[in-house]
């Protein structure tokens, strides 16, 4: 069994990755981040699944080889993308296709649409046909780090993922 998490958000370029772990940390947004946020440890008592639970962020700036040591050690990926910004949703694609190639797809993978505050519509009928093409992909989710819109949820789904998946890819023998 795991005696701990790790939870990583990978760069989709200014989709508010930084700005998602600080609004959960602070229940506010903050006006101001750090292209990335220092590594967190989110104590098991104050989990919903009580398993401790560490985030990393991941910023453009890092380099390939630090990607490839990242996702290695995360049990779940979570990939961002903006709603209102087309070309992020493109690139959820291209990011699924590294993360295969770096054979990061063993582990839970959690689309995220953040900034829901700033469109009317939602993004599930672009975000759908992605999510059918891989099987790799537990669950998506739309949130607004600026609302704090579905911001524990995430956090969730992204530890429900690993605690009880239910991909037909996922074998937690592999992980341990
Ligand atoms: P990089 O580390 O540079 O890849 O960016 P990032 O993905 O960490 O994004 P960051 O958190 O730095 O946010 C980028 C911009 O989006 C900032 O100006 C944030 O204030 C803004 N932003 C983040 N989340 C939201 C949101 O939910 N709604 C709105 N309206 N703006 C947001
Ligand atoms: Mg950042």
């Amino acid at each position: 069994l795991l005696n701990d998490l790790k939870i990583t958000l990978i760069r989709t370029s200014k989709v508010g990755k930084t700005s998602l772990i600080m609004s959960l940390v602070s229940e506010e947004f903050p006006d101001e981040v750090p292209l990335r946020a220092e590594e967190i440890t989110i104590p098991a008592d104050v989990t919903p699944e009580r398993v401790p639970t560490h985030i990393v962020d991941y910023s453009g700036t890092d380099t390939c080889t630090s990607l490839y040591d990242e996702t290695h050690m995360a049990n779940v990926i979570c990939i961002v993308y903006s709603v209102n910004n087309k070309k992020s949703i493109e690139k959820v694609s291209l990011l699924l296709n590294v993360l295969i190639l770096l054979s990061c797809h063993r582990v839970p993978l959690i689309l995220v649409g953040n900034k829901s505050d700033l469109v009317e519509h939602s993004s599930m009928e672009t975000i759908l046909p992605i999510m059918n093409q891989y099987s790799e992909i537990e669950t998506c989710v739309e949130c607004s780090a600026k609302n704090l819109k579905n911001i524990s949820e995430l956090f969730y789904y992204a530890q429900k993922a690993v605690l009880h998946p239910t991909g037909p890819l996922y074998s937690p023998e592999d992980k341990e």
